[in-house]
């Protein structure tokens, strides 16, 4: 990875390990939308004309479909991962039957199943119980039973890491005429992605994380055979083939999968996010995927000779490394690295205190946290 700390000029002064939580935008990129949204809010209909505005989401549906590997006319564009998660959920328009997901998910991944089932009595929430830490996919495959009408699930788990073994999952389902929908924030930008050969139904992502993009924008990928039945949850002048059409009688539906998007929103942060996954496509995801591995694995083994910690990562995992100190408190831990003179930035979640590495950090800042880590372990 050629030396990128020109493009982020934060990582000089803290160890910024906590792209999980939310990752750092590149100079380019960060300039680029700020002039955008200087020039908007200066210039009204002379920045943005019609046909501009029309367009404004086929960078984001052209950079999203490269990166996973797709058509752009299969990709719709949301402003949160949680909008995009809901639209599929709620779009599914299950009335009755068994929707799966797992009891260490995100919430936005299982509260729209936990809502449909408290206001529509046929639905059952079917959360499958980690051991430990660890999500055995053989428990996934296991609660996937006949009555089960789709299963929720993140592509990379974002308290442990772990890799779920997705193409097992979708085979399963498909088998029962399940359809398989993967939550990819914590995965994408830092794993490549083939969505056609994972086989998934839906794959939603964000901007904030690995994809190095502001906050406010989103993109799913719907499939084409889920794109004939799932229902537009909300619809809005944006809702039309031809949108400055403006006409308000019938609604003429987009026939590809811009039909989820419904209006304006911050569109300075759709093209920025465009611009961040171009500048991820340009340095190779497969790159980043050895890159970002590489500094796991050197987490994983400079930590476990300290000694005095319990990790919870399992071998198969994404770009995070979660682990719990044995005779410390996770918080106590996170404070004293947060004080260092180049402070490690990190994230304590839910007990585990969780280390995320991207593009933007070396084997000097592993070296670094993990020393630091063992100065302050009893
Ligand atoms: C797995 C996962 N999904 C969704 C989100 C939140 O996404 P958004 O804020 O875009 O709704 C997060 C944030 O941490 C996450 O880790």
């Amino acid at each position: 990875m050629r030396d990128l700390a020109p493009d982020f000029p934060i990582t000089e002064e803290v160890n910024y390990l906590n792209t999980a939580s939310i990752g750092l935008v590149p100079l380019p990129v960060k300039e680029y939308y700020l002039e955008f949204e200087s020039r908007l809010a200066g210039g009204g209909t002379l920045t943005l004309d019609e046909e501009t505005e029309d367009l404004v989401y086929e960078s984001l549906r052209g950079a999203a479909s490269r990166l996973l590997g797709c058509s752009p006319d299969s990709v719709a564009v949301f402003n949160s991962v949680s909008e995009a998660l809901n639209a599929v959920a709620w779009g599914l328009g299950v009335e009755e039957g068994r929707l799966v997901s797992t009891a260490l998910e995100f919430p936005s991944v299982t509260y729209p199943l936990l809502r449909m089932a408290e206001v529509r009595r046929g639905v059952e929430a079917h959360l499958v119980q980690p051991e430990g830490w660890r999500l055995p996919t053989e428990s996934i495959l296991q609660a996937i039973n006949e009555d089960t009408k789709a299963v929720f699930i993140t592509h990379v788990e974002n308290l442990t890491g772990q890799l779920n073994d997705l193409k097992a999952i979708t085979r399963r389902a498909h088998r029962v005429g399940a359809k398989v929908v993967v939550d990819g924030v914590q995965a994408t930008g830092c794993i490549p992605v083939d969505v056609g050969e994972l086989g998934v139904d839906a794959y939603v992502s964000g901007s904030y994380k690995y994809l190095c993009g502001p906050f406010g924008a989103a993109f799913a990928y719907l499939s084409p055979r889920l794109l004939e039945e799932l229902e537009p949850l909300y619809v809005g002048w944006r809702t039309s083939e031809n949108m400055w059409g403006l006409e308000p009688t019938h609604i003429q539906y987009p026939g590809n999968a811009s039909r989820f998007e419904y209006s304006t929103s911050a569109y300075g942060v759709k093209l920025a996010l465009a611009k961040s996954i171009e500048y991820l496509l340009e340095l190779g995801v497969g790159r980043i995927h050895r890159h970002t591995q590489g500094l796991v694995r050197a987490l994983e083994e400079e930590l476990q000779s300290l000694g005095g910690l319990e990790q919870v990562t399992p071998p198969s995992r994404g770009s995070i490394y979660s682990f719990q100190p044995k005779a410390l408190s996770p918080s106590e831990l996170a404070k004293a690295l947060k004080a260092l003179n180049r402070p490690v930035e990190l994230s304590l979640r839910r007990g585990l205190v969780r280390l995320s590495p991207h593009i933007y950090n070396t084997e000097e800042d592993v070296a670094q946290a993990a020393q630091a880590v063992g100065r302050l372990l009893p």
